[in-house]
């Protein structure tokens, strides 16, 4: 039906007759007999210099025949790929009409999301919009072909799953064959890909869609894409080498840019400096440490077991209205309270500055490094309370627009294997029970230091996002027994958890590793947004809906009872 896509003409087709087809993007009137019509495809816009009589309404489909020629030179638009040339067409015909769409298509205007995701068909017409989604295939692509080159093949697992009794964030599908049982939709395609190893299957990839019934938020939908990945006979570091390659492999598709490694911090080293376990790295802000200053203090609030600093270079200007702000918020995040000292050529100029000896404010200068002008803030509590409030704060006063600071990689190792203890005492697992420990803390392990055992799990993260997350796995069946063991797993309940898992590794487990990242989190910000929902061509609203399809949607009463099921009346 056309020769030519819109955005594709240039000078050197002038005297071309074209064909194009597109919708039309704007109509502006030239004197009584002319209109000037922007007609819009996927490649871009292209000027149309049309009959004025024709009655082209904005967003009508029009199949066009015209001859290019150069614009007169004032006329041209150095903001338009196109904008040397324009169209005078010869023949118009209208291949559908159209309704005012119901919200501009320009990327200028914000509009309600409601409204955007009712008429995603329109909202999908937008550059930002086409643009993304040539972004999103992109990086599709070139995630598959980084896999494909280091030997993963491509695995299909299923959708339709057993329900774990952990799924407390499953969907579920009703069975009809099997009254009153569910299957589940997979969380991620964990134990199947496990099992691959067991099948020999060497090295497993999968551009998966996984399904969690978790609150919503910007980094977050009901359903997702994950590039997920396994290999056997692995350690670590090779799994680190095959992500890194293939998240490296599409920024550059997307940038142009070629970075050859991906930086590293152990967990802990985040912690104590970003207050983070994936740390934004764009900026710096970082916590400094400060419980040996005050080691003998004679001020209250700073007797704790540690006290960390952030220093905001040239910050005392930063308003008293806003320090309160600050503090309000540190003290929803937990805190007992937000010291700031505005540093002054001879004093620190804060309320509690008269609590601290001579001593403890040159040193805490010369720690701080601080410099007159500087703003600082001080948080004194738990350790774990310091680093998450302070990290917390840092992103408030120091995160970059999601666009600026460029891309930072980064990959966190040494996660702790337990992170706490749950109320019966059972220490809770960091990843997952079948995480490997770190070789070297097996006697940590065996002596009971369990909250000094590290494991060999892995995050990658960018910008600040948890981008992915992966680990060594356990294949061994003392060291499972022994993790289970001590998270209160007794045997009879591990066979009715994971019994499928571990009867198979009852015939050969191959030592294995794996990871999987979000797709939709890395396109994201590739693409420079701030919500995965403006890379995914048919998102969830925030709470859950889609507004297009009606999605979710009561079912008829035959329907439910040919599944066995009954609706209570709402709790509400
Ligand atoms: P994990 O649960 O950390 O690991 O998930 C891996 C990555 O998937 C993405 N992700 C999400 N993206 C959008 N919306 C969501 N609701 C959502 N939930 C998770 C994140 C996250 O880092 N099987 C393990 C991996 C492994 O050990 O191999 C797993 O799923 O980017």
């Amino acid at each position: 039906m056309r020769t030519d896509r819109c955005g594709d003409l240039r000078l050197t087709d002038q005297g071309r007759t074209v064909t194009l087809c597109g919708w039309v993007s704007r109509r502006r009137e030239h004197g009584e007999h002319l209109a000037f019509v922007d007609l819009r495809d996927r490649s871009g816009i292209v000027q149309v210099v049309v009959d004025g009589a024709q009655d082209l309404r904005a967003e009508y489909v029009l199949q066009i025949k015209g001859e290019v020629r150069q614009r007169p030179n004032e006329t041209t638009n150095e903001s338009l790929a196109t904008g040397e040339i324009e169209i005078e067409a010869k023949e118009v015909i209208v291949l559908s009409e159209a309704e005012p769409p119901p919200f501009p298509l320009d990327d200028r205007t914000e509009i309600d999301e409601v409204l955007r995701l009712r008429h995603r068909y329109v909202d999908l017409r937008r550059d930002r919009m086409q643009r993304n989604l040539a972004t999103r295939a992109k990086v599709n692509s070139a995630i598959r072909s980084a896999m494909e080159e280091q030997g993963f093949t491509e695995i299909e697992t299923p959708m339709l799953i057993a329900s774990t009794p952990e799924g407390a964030r499953d969907f579920v599908v009703p069975s009809r064959k099997e009254p009153g049982s569910f299957y589940a939709l997979p969380q991620s395609p964990q134990i199947f890909k496990q099992l691959c190893m067991v099948g020999g299957v060497d090295r497993y990839y999968q551009i998966a869609r996984c399904l969690r019934d978790e609150d919503l938020r910007a980094d977050r939908q009901f359903e997702f894409m994950q590039l997920d990945a396994e290999a056997s006979f692995v350690t670590q570091e090779d799994v680190l080498k095959f992500i890194s390659y293939a998240v490296l492999s599409a920024a550059e598709k997307i940038t142009g840019e070629q970075q050859s490694e991906i930086p590293r911090m152990s967990w802990l080293e985040a912690q104590e400096r970003f207050g983070s376990d994936k740390p934004d790295t764009r900026f710096g802000l970082e916590l400094e440490e400060l419980t040996d200053v005050f080691s003998s203090t004679e001020f209250r609030a700073f007797q704790a077991s540690c006290i960390k600093g952030i220093r905001v270079p040239n910050g005392s200007d930063i308003s008293r209205n806003r320090l309160d702000d600050l503090t309000e918020k540190c003290k929803q995040w937990g805190a007992q309270g937000l010291v700031w000292m505005r540093v002054e050529k001879e004093e620190l100029n804060s309320p509690v500055s008269k609590f601290l000896t001579e001593e403890e404010q040159t040193s805490l200068r010369e720690v701080m490094k601080a410099e007159e002008g500087d703003l600082l803030f001080l948080v004194a509590d738990e350790r774990h309370l310091v680093r998450h409030i302070l990290g917390l704060l840092r992103l408030e006063i120091g995160r970059p627009p999601v666009t600026e600071g460029g891309l930072n990689f980064l990959w966190v190792v040494d996660f702790p294997l337990f992170e706490g203890v749950d109320e019966s005492g059972n220490p809770q697992p960091a990843h997952h029970p079948f995480t490997m420990p770190h070789e070297e803390d097996l006697e940590l392990l065996e002596a009971g230091k369990l909250l000094e055992v590290r494991s060999q799990a892995y995050d990658l993260v960018l910008n600040g996002w948890e981008l992915g997350s992966g680990s060594v796995r356990i294949h061994k069946k003392e060291i499972q027994q022994k993790i289970f063991g001590l998270l209160g797993i007794e045997a009879e309940e591990a066979q009715e958890k994971f019994g499928f898992l571990l009867d198979a590794f009852k015939y050969g487990a191959p030592p294995h590793a794996g990871f999987a990242f979000g797709m939709d989190r890395l396109t994201a910000l590739l693409a420079g947004e701030e919500n995965i929902r403006e890379v995914i061509a048919y998102p969830k609203t925030q709470s859950g809906a889609d507004p297009l399809t009606s999605a979710p949607n009561p079912i008829d009463d035959k329907h439910l009872t040919e599944l066995g099921l009954r609706v209570l009346p709402s709790q509400q």
